[in-house]
């Protein structure tokens, strides 16, 4: 098998094209609104996944690769999801001979078939080498730059977990790097989210925290599982306010974010209702204040709950309650 080659410096901040566009991903999907993706401006993001930079590897002629890198996305706030983490991309190009060789004389459709298995075969490989002998199945899924999709599960610690996106990469993309009469396969996985369920790290925010009982724990390579050790006490705020029509909750999270940085473990949506008569919306968020390696005094949550109140008005809009 051709080895990997292995790309891990290239810039996160990419034009909007190549985030989105040139993975034929619709311009107004989801995913490229302001509330999930960070812009710098308004043909530049940073990337929200390694997918970036496929298009522009192959262009530059490389054939297999795994290209790893930071990606941001704006989310959620809990014990699995950071503004920032890593992502790695793998793809690999097959020829138009190499497609052929692995069934000598097949027609297009058991070239692909093939290709597809040598996939499930490599990528089955890679998993067992950083699980163990698990055991695994394939999922269908979609993604706009594969077909077809799948996606790889394990059986790990007593559930299945996802751990991969990947498929056959899509004929559109192929023909738009000048790669038509070749194929290709492609994969993605977020490396906290393994490396969570591999060592039973509890919190992403463990990453990066500098902590000695932390990175002690991991500093030789150690393909252990994480000891942990006493947390600090948590302490709950809650905040309640009328939405505007306007209202998103990742521009809260955002917002809870700006304040607390590392110091919020995560936010929960923990009452919401209609007023039956004005018609308006009410969300109370629990926001639950924890530092990974220190105690937080009351006062200090305070003055952070306090500014998250201030800033709620100020940039949502939000009427408090
Ligand atoms: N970019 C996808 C994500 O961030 C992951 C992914 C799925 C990458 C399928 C791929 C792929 O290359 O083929 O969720």
């Amino acid at each position: 098998m051709a080895p990997f080659e292995a790309i891990d410096s290239l810039s996160p901040i990419v034009p909007f094209k190549q985030a989105f566009t040139e993975l034929l991903i619709p311009e107004d999907h989801v995913s490229t609104r302001p509330q999930d993706t960070f812009y710098v401006d308004s043909n530049t993001v940073l990337r929200p996944h390694t997918s970036a930079h496929q298009n522009e590897l192959m262009r530059a002629g490389h054939r297999a690769f795994l290209c790893t890198g930071d990606v941001y996305r704006r989310d959620t706030i809990d014990a699995t999801h950071y503004p920032v983490f890593h992502q790695m991309e793998g793809v690999k190009i097959y020829g138009p001979d190499a497609a052929a060789a692995l069934v000598p004389g097949a027609s297009r459709e058991a070239a692909v078939e093939a290709c597809v298995a040598d996939l499930k075969g490599d990528l089955e490989g890679m998993v067992r080498a950083i699980f163990g002998d698990v055991e695994v199945r394939w999922v269908e899924a979609y993604f706009p730059f594969t077909d077809p999709s799948l996606e790889l599960e394990i059986y790990f610690n007593h559930e299945w977990l996802e751990v991969l996106g990947c498929g056959m990469v899509h004929r559109d993309l192929m023909n738009n790097v000048g790669l038509g009469d070749h194929h290709g396969y492609a994969f993605g996985l977020g490396l906290e989210r393994l490396a969570m369920v591999l060592f039973q790290i509890p919190d992403i925010r463990l990453f990066w925290s500098d902590d000695p009982r932390f990175i002690s724990q991991f500093s030789g390579g150690a393909n252990s599982r994480f000891k942990p050790y006493s947390s600090f006490p948590a302490c709950y705020k809650d905040i309640t306010f009328w939405l505007t029509p306007e209202f998103h909750e990742n521009d809260f999270f955002a917002l809870v974010r700006t304040v607390a940085g590392d110091l919020v473990e995560d936010v929960t949506l923990v009452d919401e209702f209609v007023h039956p008569k004005h018609g308006k919306q009410s969300h109370c968020y629990r926001i639950n204040y924890r530092s990974m390696d220190r105690s937080l005094t009351n006062a200090e949550v305070d003055v952070l709950q306090e500014e998250v109140r201030r800033l709620a008005t100020e940039r949502l809009g939000v009427e408090l309650r």
